[in-house]
């Protein structure tokens, strides 16, 4: 039988933006659908980065949700939790750090380039290091079999796999070796050409205000050879243009010959574009303000959530316990 149960989990960092919306949810979305959907708010991944800033983890993990359900996540369908409050994630997870070689970890290249990356933080630390551990911990609590992820997280995905594969080797047939789903996504740039980035504060948020977003959207960067109206543009070196193509397709010819033949001024583009973002991110806004006006509904929701997984979670410890020889809890 295939195994047709998801995870997938986001760190409850600030807000969401477009990049979330486009690399991330709305392919979870779209698979409710065809599998049985867990997904998980993981906090205690959050800690890790943001641990001297940590007040941040609980601001967004109700306004991260918020967007979940506004999305289109539906609970009918999937089960929504917060990692932290099913304490079996950091049972296992010291299972596994029990059996994971320092070098595998050592050698991730998440791992390197983070350290490289996050220059601003200290985040040479024990549970930064073991980041991958506690990933492979969440998927296998649940005996997911497949993890949608974006190509940078592969690299857990395949630890994950022979952390479990020593396990099941060395104690029990006790966890599948779960598949990443790679779906294609349009990879988008932040307002500014680099990385879409929280550190970089170049994204538009799912929950910003129309007029922030106009003002976003007009300070967006295009292509640096149109500098006046009459020059022609080269939309396939423009970012505006790649948003236009990902956000309104249909417009995406027109715009490219606009641009080709200086019929738009890069500010009216940019409007239109503007225009066209908040149109499409006001039923989501709508659907948000149910959640956001009534904190009561996400709590109940992920009470629910909580339950679900932590049935599953103990299920698993227990047959990890047995597995291992560790005494059951409780006892008997
Ligand atoms: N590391 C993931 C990210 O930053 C988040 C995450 C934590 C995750 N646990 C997971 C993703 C389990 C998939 C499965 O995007
Ligand atoms: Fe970019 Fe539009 Fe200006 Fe062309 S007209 S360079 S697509 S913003």
């Amino acid at each position: 039988m295939v195994n047709k149960r998801i995870l997938s989990g986001m760190r409850p960092t600030g807000r969401l933006h477009l990049g979330h919306l486009v690399g991330a949810l709305n392919n979870w979305v779209g698979l409710q659908g065809e599998y049985e959907c867990f997904f998980m708010v993981a906090d205690w991944h959050a800690l890790m980065s943001e641990y001297e800033n940590s007040k941040v983890i609980q601001e967004s993990i109700f306004d991260n949700v918020a967007d979940w359900l506004a999305c289109g996540i539906d609970t009918e369908k999937s089960v929504v939790f917060i990692q932290s409050q099913v304490p079996e994630h950091l049972e296992l997870s010291m299972v596994f750090s029990a059996l994971t070689p320092l070098g595998w970890l050592e050698r991730c290249p998440t791992y390197k380039e983070q350290m490289r990356e996050l220059k601003d933080r200290h985040i040479a630390t024990y549970a930064f290091l073991g980041y991958p551990v506690l990933q492979a911990a969440d998927i296998s609590l649940y005996k997911a079999g497949v993890v949608p992820v974006g190509e940078d997280q592969l690299p857990h995905l395949e630890l994950t796999r022979e952390i479990v594969r020593k396990f099941n080797n060395m104690y029990a047939q006790v966890f599948p070796e779960a598949a990443p789903l790679l779906t294609k996504v349009p990879r988008l740039l932040g307002l500014d050409g680099r990385k879409m980035s929280k550190s970089y504060n170049n994204f538009i948020a799912l929950s910003d205000e129309p007029e922030i977003i106009a003002k976003k959207v007009q300070s967006m960067f295009t292509d640096p050879k149109r500098i006046r109206k009459n020059d022609p543009g080269h939309p396939d070196k423009c970012n505006v243009h790649h948003y236009f193509s990902v956000f309104i397709p249909e417009m995406k010819d027109k715009v490219d010959h606009w641009c080709r033949h200086a019929e738009v001024g890069c500010t009216d583009c940019k409007k239109i574009l503007g225009e066209h973002l908040m149109g499409f991110l006001k039923p989501i806004q709508d659907r948000r303000k149910i959640y956001t006006e009534d904190k009561k509904k996400i709590e109940d929701i992920l009470e629910c959530g909580r339950q679900k997984a932590r049935d599953i979670a103990q299920a698993t410890m227990k047959e990890v316990r047995h597995a291992i020889g560790m005494p059951q809890c409780p006892i008997k």
